[in-house]
């Protein structure tokens, strides 16, 4: 076969040395590709007044897979103030270049898995009625909705004259809000479309049905949130009874959900939210397993273009550490998910034995797996860097 070109874009911080430590283990592992670097974060910002110039989405559109570490993003007089000094009066604002791909591509489906590794220090544990403890194994994936609802966009603060007209046609505005002055009133929607709604509850059950998941959870708030929340239900139900009958459908709110995440985290699989509640829910289960540091996304759109990154940022005050001390297990474990979607799935599967090896040994831990606060002599005290840890992955590869 042809080697694969992959577009790896380290972006800021610590965002190229997970990257660069994740080709490492990649190429151990026997992955063989060519890499073309991907320019997007805040250096381009600031040098050309774009953290994802056009170049980069052109690479992208040609080879459609892409490995991407971390960006920086500051707030807009910041943002403002780091600019090159000739692109100052050019009236250019910071957006973010993430959402920006998001929209470009329109990467609707965003994936995260959330497996526990035995033998992990930062395992959710939990009181027994016996009074010893628990460790429940948890090993949910959640899809995100990527593009639409409350993350939409759509708002507004003194909205436009027209605006707030439409929205006084609406008997529970005029009730609740009617009284409240114009400039006073912010708003934000929630909108969901037919469509991608039902690609996220595709992408949901399919991902059930392959890796042998007996239920789907539609986590979202159907009976308060009647219209969007109503319709994913509806289509869900829809779709499991005409497609997907062997897998069960559960239907949890989002707050109650929350409350389960401690009490029963273990009996969760595929759950599948709309933007904001997938987001919450994901980082919850993302706590359970470890945090950060383990925490890895897949983000797809319908044709075949897939961005792969940890949930993680820039971190960036231990980015100029002399020796990197950050976890790069997410970044390792995102690089597996984009091995699964090209149907590498013997590597990636190669990738996490030897990930699960490592960190249920416990010889080689980073300084969160030791509950350090990640000050610069972690490695002194004992942590493994950053280099470290994909060294470890690698001998056991
Ligand atoms: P962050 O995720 O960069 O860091 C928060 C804390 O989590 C760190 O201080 C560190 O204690 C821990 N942490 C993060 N990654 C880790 C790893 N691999 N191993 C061990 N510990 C790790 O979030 P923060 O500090 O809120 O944001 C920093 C910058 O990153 C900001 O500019 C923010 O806008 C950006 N950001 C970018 C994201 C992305 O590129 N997808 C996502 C979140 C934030
Ligand atoms: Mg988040």
């Amino acid at each position: 076969m042809d080697k694969r070109t992959i577009v790896a874009m380290p972006g800021d911080g610590i965002g190229k040395v997970v990257l660069d430590e994740t080709i490492r283990v990649l190429a151990a592992a026997g992955f063989e590709a060519d890499y073309v670097e991907g320019d997007i974060g805040w250096e381009f910002w600031r040098a050309e007044g774009n953290p994802l110039p056009q170049r980069t989405i052109d690479l992208l559109a040609k080879h459609k897979i892409a490995l991407f570490g971390a960006i920086t993003s500051k707030p807009k007089d910041e943002a403002f103030d780091e600019l090159a000094p000739e692109l100052k009066e050019k009236g250019l604002v910071y957006s973010s270049p993430i959402v920006g791909l998001r929209q470009h591509f329109k990467l609707d489906i965003c994936a995260r898995p959330c497996k526990t590794y035995v033998g992990n220090p930062l395992n959710f544990i939990r009181r027994a009625a016996d009074g010893g403890v628990e460790e429940p194994e948890v090993d949910a994936v959640i899809f995100r909705q990527n593009t639409e609802g409350l993350y939409g966009g759509v708002e507004w603060t003194d909205p436009e004259q027209q605006v707030y007209d439409a929205f006084m046609t609406h008997p529970k505005f005029k009730k609740n809000f009617g009284d409240v002055p114009k400039d006073e009133v912010s708003i934000s929607t929630r909108i969901f479309s037919k469509n991608a709604t039902e690609r996220i509850l595709r992408a949901a059950f399919e991902h059930a049905k392959e890796y042998n998941y007996p239920s789907v959870t539609l986590c979202e708030k159907p009976n308060v949130i009647r219209e969007t929340s109503g319709m994913m239900y509806k289509m869900a139900l829809k779709m499991q009874a005409d497609e997907y009958p062997n897998i069960d459908l559960w239907n949890t709110n989002i707050d109650a959900q929350m409350m389960w995440l401690t009490k029963n985290p273990e009996n969760y699989g595929v759950i599948v939210a709309g933007n904001m509640f997938g987001d919450i829910i994901s980082d919850g289960f993302a706590g359970l397993i470890g945090g950060l540091g383990f925490a890895c996304s897949a983000q797809m759109s319908s044709d075949g273009i897939a961005v792969f990154e940890p949930t993680h940022g820039s971190a960036p005050k231990y980015a100029d550490y002399d020796t990197s001390i950050v976890n790069p297990i997410a970044m390792v474990e995102s690089a597996c998910m984009m091995l699964d979607y090209i149907d590498e799935k013997e590597i990636s599967a190669k990738i996490r034995k030897a990930v699960a090896e490592v960190i249920n040994e416990g010889e080689t831990r980073t300084y969160d797996m030791m509950k350090m606060t990640g000050k610069p002599d972690v490695v002194a005290k004992g942590a493994a860097s950053t280099q470290d840890m994909a060294d470890a992955i690698i001998a056991k590869l």
